[in-house]
Parts: C-alpha cells; structure tokens; sequence
C-alpha cells in the first residue's frame, strides 16, 4: 500500500468567486474552505443534511473528470469550458500527488443517481464492440441486481484500484451485513491503490481506521475523531439506552 494520494489536497481560489451570497460558495462550508487535504486511504465527509457534503464531492469529481451525475470518466466527460461560474468547480483547486498525476482507474458513485449510471452501463454494453462490458459489473445488468448487490458489485468487480474512488452516501442500500462487507471492500481497495473518498451517515463504515473525518458544520469543516462524531455517540447511547431515549423522545406531555 502506497501513502501517496493522488489527490492530495482542494482549495477554493476565492479571486474566482463571483459572490459568497449566491449558492454554492453561500454553504458555509464552501464559504470558509481554505484548503483541505485528503488521507492517502480514506476520507469521510460527515455532517448535517443539507451542509454543503455533496456539493463539494460533485465539484471535486468534475474537476477530476468524472460525470456530475456518476460514473467513471468515460461517462460523458464534461470539459472546464462548459463550466459556469456558479458551478463549484469553477472555483475549485487540486493539488495531486506527484509521481501519482491520474489514476488509471477511478469512479464516482452517487445513490441518488445509481439507476442512470445502471442504465448507462446497460446502452454501453449493448454498443457494438463493447466486448464483455457486463463481466466488471459481476456478469449481469445492474438492473438485474437488488440496489445493495449491485452496488457491492460495482466495488467489488469493476473498482480496480489504482485511482480515485468518489462515493456520495454508498451505505443507502446496504443492510448492517453488507456494510461490514463493504468495509473489507473498502480495505481491498485501498490495498489495490485505491484512494477513497466517502460522505456517509453510517457509524460502521466511519469505523474505517485509517482514515481522516471532515465534520462539516455551520462554522466551515473540521477535522474530527469518530468516537466524538455524532453519527457514534447518537447511535451508542440509543443502543445503550434505546427505552430511556424512547421515552423522553416519544412519551406524550402529561400536562
Ligand atoms: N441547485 C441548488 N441551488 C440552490 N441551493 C442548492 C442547490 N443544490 C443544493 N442546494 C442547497 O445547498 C445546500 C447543500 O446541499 P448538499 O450539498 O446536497 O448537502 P448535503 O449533501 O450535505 O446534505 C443545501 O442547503 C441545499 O438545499
Ligand atoms: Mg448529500
């Protein structure tokens, strides 16, 4: 396992902002954002719905050449030309690692959008000479797949290693089960090369230990342990007290 990233780090130019009053650059995230370096393995983007998380992941995965929508760079790459001011990626800087310029492989997931890039994955298969297409998707449509099998699929089958990996709330499908399996997934990937970056909800996939966790809050992004995450302490003192928990929150007024 390497510990060059190939992303190393983003920073907003900020003399490229048209104005921090207007969305995205009005997120507080986005409008405190310096600079933010990235682990070599693994980094979480955490916080509130709503904060800014897949904003900033979209912009970094146009700037690396994947579709905003998902999918690998072979998916409709979208030139910088195109891009608008009010785009994020307008504004966004990278640093890469250097001997590790672009990968050779790499990929942005998004749940919300999975059923397009299963449907991009079905017309490219289906093209004249797109040779076994299906086999790096374990040899079958993704829409033949229930959502967690596909996705776990897609990571374990097509995600070589060797690049970027972009994935926005990968735990939507996956049952307690298969997120464990997706952490070892996870680890296989880096082992492969693989640099990961992942804005999640899920306590067990933020469990990942080498790792870095952004919080993103109202006063910008911070770095932050997992044993002081909300997603861990909301989600041990439920299991710890869940009927203590059920009461304040569900028991009616007796006034
Ligand atoms: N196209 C848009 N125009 C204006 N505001 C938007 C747009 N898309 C998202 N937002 C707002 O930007 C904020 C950040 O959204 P998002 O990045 O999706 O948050 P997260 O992924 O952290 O839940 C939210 O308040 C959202 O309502
Ligand atoms: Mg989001």
């Amino acid at each position: 396992m390497t510990h060059e990233p190939f992303l190393e780090a983003i920073f907003l130019k900020r003399s490229s902002v048209p104005s921090f009053d207007v969305y995205p650059y009005s997120i507080p995230a986005i409008k405190h954002l310096e600079q933010l370096t990235f682990h070599p393995w693994v980094t979480f983007f955490i916080g509130e719905n709503g904060t800014g998380k897949s904003t900033l992941l979209e912009a970094i995965a146009r700037v690396e050449g994947f579709n905003a929508e998902g999918g690998s760079r072979n998916f409709h790459f979208a030139s910088r030309k195109e891009w608008p001011t009010n785009d994020l990626a307008w504004a966004l800087g990278v640093r890469r690692g250097p001997s590790r310029l672009k990968g050779s492989d790499g990929y942005f997931f998004r749940a919300e959008s999975f059923f397009n890039v299963a449907s991009e994955v079905d017309r490219l298969a289906d093209e004249p000479g797109s040779g076994n297409l299906l086999r790096y998707y374990g040899g079958l449509s993704l829409h033949a797949q229930s959502h967690g099998e596909s996705f776990l699929s897609l990571i374990v089958h097509r995600f070589a290693g060797n690049g970027l990996y972009l994935m926005d709330e990968p735990e939507a499908a996956l049952s307690p089960q298969r997120q464990l399996s997706f952490l070892a997934a996870m680890h296989d990937l880096v082992r492969r090369g693989g640099q990961l970056i992942i804005a999640t909800h899920s306590p067990i996939l933020l469990g990942y230990p080498q790792a870095t966790i952004y919080e993103f809050t109202e006063q910008g992004i911070q770095p932050i342990e997992y044993e002081e995450t909300q997603n861990y302490r909301i989600t041990k003192a439920f299991l710890n007290r869940r009927q203590q928990m059920l009461k304040e929150l569900l028991d009616e007024d007796d006034s």
